[in-house]
């Protein structure tokens, strides 16, 4: 048992306190189904790790100019490109977009085919900026489902950046949390009736590595712009200790100075991951005089 301070129900805390906490614990309880919350608890965060944003609000930032639909997604790729920049130089390893969702293909024709070819567009200019500023493209959800073209210029891009390590953008295309979660159910099941997997042994851990951010670390905080207050079907479980921060900025608009304090505000944040403040939060300087 590595110490009792990683378990998230006191009553645990209190068995292995008591002396009565072993490997044998609760068959309804193991204690390996609780490991995703050894992630280290913080009061004082540094900046996050890992940064994703629901970029919404672009068909409301042209409408409000009178401009088509189109126009607003055009100028959310000319902000992505910007953002991404922005996050390279506030120290961000991580940052992952949300892009196109499985459910963005219910939109109008016209519109989901400007957005494939914005896409193809954004990655045949964008990738030599990233090759230049070392950035890795990484990508979630199912692309092999995007047209032919957009998944050419994708493949060319994810090929040229993947020996980067020091930064990853995420694009989240034809994403959606419920259908990772059953891609990923379904390739578990799959190794366990191939003997690769043991259902006995399964824990939080193991079962990540079947999501398609299987080697990505969990987003330290959502944000999603435009004033909507929902997660949309994005990163549904890798969410479970997320900080959320709503902004009411359309995408195209959202700058440095919006992304800076979202930063901000999130390192203000106390994260417990199921601990008690007390817990988390350094000792005061005179207690450790005084220990
Ligand atoms: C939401 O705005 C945004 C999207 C559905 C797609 C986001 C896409 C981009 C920023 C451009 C594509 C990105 C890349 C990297 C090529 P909305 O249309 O739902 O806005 P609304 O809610 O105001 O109508």
């Amino acid at each position: 048992m590595p110490g009792s301070l990683r378990l998230p129900f006191p009553w645990f805390t209190l068995r292995c306190k008591l002396g009565g906490c072993h490997s044998s614990t609760h068959p309804l309880f193991p204690l390996s189904a609780f490991a995703s919350v050894s992630e280290p608890a913080t009061s004082s965060n540094a900046n996050p790790r890992h940064v994703a944003i629901i970029m919404d609000g672009n068909g409301r930032w042209a409408r409000e100019r009178g401009l088509p639909r189109i126009e607003g997604h055009r100028q959310g790729v000319e902000n992505v490109r910007r953002i991404v920049g922005i996050a390279r130089e506030l120290g961000l390893p991580y940052v992952t977009l949300y892009a196109f969702s499985v459910e963005n293909w219910r939109r109008p024709a016209e519109e989901v085919g400007a957005l494939m070819i914005l896409l193809e567009i954004f990655l045949e200019r964008y990738t030599r900026e990233l090759e230049e500023n070392e950035v890795r493209l990484r990508v979630i959800g199912r692309p092999d489902q995007l047209p032919d073209r957009a998944r050419a210029c994708l493949d060319r891009a994810l090929a040229r950046t993947a020996h980067f390590t020091e930064r990853t953008i995420v694009l989240a295309l034809n994403y959606g949390s419920r259908q990772e979660t059953l891609d990923a159910t379904r390739a578990y099941a799959e190794a366990v009736r191939t003997g690769r997997e043991n259902p006995a042994e399964l824990d939080w851990p193991r079962f990540t590595r079947y999501l398609s951010t299987g080697d990505l670390p969990d987003p330290d905080l959502i944000i999603r712009t435009s004033g909507e207050s929902r997660l949309s079907n994005f990163l549904l479980l890798q969410a479970a200790y997320a900080e959320m921060y709503f902004s009411p900025v359309y995408w195209p608009d959202f700058d440095r100075a919006h992304l800076v304090e979202a930063i901000e505000v999130y390192k203000r944040r106390e994260r417990r991951f199921g601990q008690t403040g007390e817990q988390v939060r350094p000792p005061a300087p005179e207690a450790v005089l005084h220990q």
